[in-house]
This record gives structure tokens, C-alpha cells and sequence, in this order.
């Protein structure tokens, strides 16, 4: 039995989380999927209800239950509380309790989409790239953090990066042991050129490569150069390998690489201990603040975020694969929500998509 935990949160994350439990219920009936459910809460509406946007039980229960599913957090109405208490601070607590230091971001455009991209078609078509990101450490944890007045009246504020060589190494791992399952290729993205974060990132990246990893290729990119090969052409790469903040901004660009961030799942993952390991899947999109509640979000990327529950917490690979297929299926028969929609394509919600998944499911499964 998988004990599965929902954090819906805000905005559009219960729509798309409502879909992806439906998902969930199907995988129950048709795949001899044995799992129970809690939900938990979590981001400004967890503030609503509790007064902290990371209530401790739902920390808890994260920490208890095989696999958590996220949806998003965030939005207009609490950009004004003060930054302890923000809608983000429950993830980003999610990630450093359970120690996810590695997140996954695929970056897969689907053959459907090629022309859905804000790039040529002949740029993204048959792209697949893996982003590996470091996700407990760097700018967003390091201490100081911290804003204090001067004596001159003015403000200062300071964020701090720092790594150390066990963050840098575990991380190199996972993405070096991914690639061999893949392309074999990574690229490790940092700046050695003006941040010594960056030297030691590259020192230790290419020591695990050259003690453990000698049979994959490796490449090291200066963080601004990736931003913009990425653009110039991304099917140079396989696996990319990036601190947390770097990390932050090359997946979102490579998520518009492939048509639209709606689509784009992600995995975060801890260290495996005892053949348990801490596993949160999300949806790289935000909470849409402007469509939330409009029955349009798309909810390819939480229910794809599903597909990759299956495969790395459940090792259930061919179920994974069953719905990565239905959704390519119904992008092929011309179903699309708004976000990804073209000319003489069939527009849809939330619901009619997760329909179409489904019908789609019982059909590659018959
Ligand atoms: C992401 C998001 C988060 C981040 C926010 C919501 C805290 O942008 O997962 O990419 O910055 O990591
Ligand atoms: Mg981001």
C-alpha cells in the first residue's frame, strides 16, 4: 500500500490536483495501484486556515507518507505578508525538512507541440533534456539572510551562497547516474568565473566525474553561456547539472523551450536511506493566480508529475510510461488548453483534458 500525500495549495493547484487524483483513482481500479490518501495543507491557504503557511502537521505527514504530490503556492493576496510567512516558505520548508536536495526538471517537448514553442520548430522538435537541480542549498538557504538598516538610515540586505563539497558531490551523482540512463552527457552550469562557490562547484563536479563517473561525457558551462545556448540551440544537451538558483531560472527557460510550462512535471528527491527515500512531485508552474478557479489550468504537468511518482518512488516504469503515452496520444488527437492551444486545434479545460487522458488510458491499456 503507497501512502500518498496531497498538498494542493493555491490557485490552480487543487484544480490540477483534483485531476490528478483522478488519475490516481484510475491506476486504483485498473492497474492494481494499492494506495491511501491524505492531504495536507499548505502556501497562503494553509495561512488562511492555520496562520503559517507550513503548518507543522502537514511536515509531518510529508515526512511519513511515501510520496507527496504538490500543486502550487502563491499568489496576489499575500504578496504583502512579510517574508517568514509567505505562501513560498511552505515549500521551500517541505524541501529542507525533508532534505530533497536533488530535483528533477525534464524539459520534453512533445512532437505535437514543436509548434506551439516561442522557437523554430526545428529548434525543440525531438527535445529532451534532463535539469538537475540542487535544491536545499545555495542563495536560497545560506546564512546570513538578512535585511538591516545602516547607520546612514539605508536599507541592506543580504542573501548568501555557499556549498559545501558533500552538497556539490551528491548532487554530481545523481545527475551522472541519471545520464548513464540516458544520453550519457552532462553539463555542469555554474560561474567559477566570479563566484568561488562556482570554482568549488567545478573542482568537486570534476572529481566525482573522473573517480566514479569516467565513462560519461562532461562539460563545464559558465551558468549565463547555458542560458543562452539553450536558446541557441538546446539539443546540445542531456543532462544539465545546476546549483539552486541557477537552477530556478534555466528550468523555467527551458520550460517555454518546449511550448508552455503547463506541461513540464518534476520530481524531488532525497538521499535514499534504507530503501526509503523522501519524494515530493510537482508541477513546475506556478498557481496561475489569473485562471485559478476557471476550470482552464492545464493539468498535463501535475498529472506528468504522477507518471514520475510512478517511476521513481513506486519503480512502477511501465505505468509511468502508460501515461506519458496517453498524453501524448491526446496531444496528437488536437487536444489543448488554453495555454497551449493553436489554430484548428480543440480547446479544452481542466476537466474535458483529464477526460480525454483518461479515455485515452483505458484505450493504450486494453
Ligand atoms: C520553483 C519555484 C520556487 C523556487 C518558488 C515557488 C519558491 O519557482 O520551484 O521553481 O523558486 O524554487
Ligand atoms: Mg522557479
Amino acid at each position: 500500500m503507497h501512502n500518498i500525500l496531497l498538498t494542493p495549495g493555491d490557485g490552480i493547484g487543487p484544480e490540477v490536483m483534483d485531476a490528478t487524483q483522478r488519475v490516481l483513482g484510475w491506476y486504483g481500479q485498473n492497474r492494481n495501484f494499492g494506495y491511501t490518501l491524505e492531504e495536507g495543507l499548505i502556501g497562503g491557504t494553509a495561512f488562511e486556515k492555520t496562520g503559517r503557511s507550513d503548518p507543522d502537521d502537514t511536515i509531518e505527514k510529508a515526512k511519513k507518507a511515501d510520496a507527496v504530490l504538490f500543486g502550487a503556492v502563491g499568489g496576489p493576496q499575500w504578496d504583502s505578508l512579510p517574508f517568514a510567512q509567505k505562501p513560498e516558505r511552505g515549500l521551500l520548508r517541505l524541501r529542507k525538512d525533508l532534505e530533497l536536495f536533488a530535483n528533477l526538471r525534464p524539459a520534453l517537448c512533445f512532437d505535437a507541440l514543436k509548434d506551439a514553442s516561442s522557437l523554430k520548430p526545428e529548434i525543440v522538435s525531438g527535445l529532451d533534456i534532463l535539469i538537475v537541480r540542487e535544491l536545499t542549498g545555495g542563495v536560497y538557504f545560506g546564512e546570513p539572510k538578512e535585511t538591516t538598516t545602516l547607520p546612514d538610515g539605508q536599507k541592506r540586505a543580504v542573501d548568501t551562497q555557499v556549498y559545501t563539497t558533500s552538497e556539490i558531490a551528491r548532487i554530481a551523482r545523481v545527475a551522472f547516474e541519471l545520464a548513464r540512463l540516458r544520453g550519457n552527457r552532462v553539463a555542469s552550469a555554474e560561474k567559477s568565473n566570479v563566484m568561488v562557490t562556482g570554482v568549488l562547484w567545478r573542482e568537486v563536479v570534476s572529481k566525482v566525474h573522473k573517480e566514479e563517473f569516467p565513462d560519461v561525457q562532461l562539460a563545464h558551462v559558465l551558468a549565463d553561456n547555458c542560458a543562452m545556448q539553450l536558446v541557441r540551440n538546446p539539443k546540445q544537451y542531456d543532462v544539465i547539472v545546476t546549483d539552486n538558483l541557477f537552477g530556478d531560472v534555466l528550468s523555467d527557460e527551458a520550460a517555454q523551450l518546449t511550448g508552455s510550462i503547463g506541461m513540464l512535471p518534476s520530481a524531488s528527491l532525497g538521499a535514499k536511506i534504507n530503501g526509503k527515500q523522501a519524494a515530493l512531485y510537482e508541477p513546475i508552474h506556478g498557481s496561475a493566480p489569473d485562471i485559478a478557479g476557471k476550470g482552464l489550468a492545464n493539468p498535463i504537468a501535475s498529472i506528468l508529475s504522477f507518471a514520475m511518482c510512478l517511476r521513481y518512488s513506486f519503480g512502477r516504469v511501465e505505468d509511468a510510461v502508460l501515461l506519458e503515452k496517453a498524453v501524448e496520444r491526446v496531444l496528437a488527437d488536437g487536444y489543448r488548453t488554453g495555454d497551449i492551444m493553436q489554430p484548428g486545434m480543440n480547446q479544452v479545460g481542466t476537466t474535458a483534458m483529464t477526460d480525454a487522458i483518461l479515455k485515452a488510458l483505458a484505450k493504450l491499456s486494453a
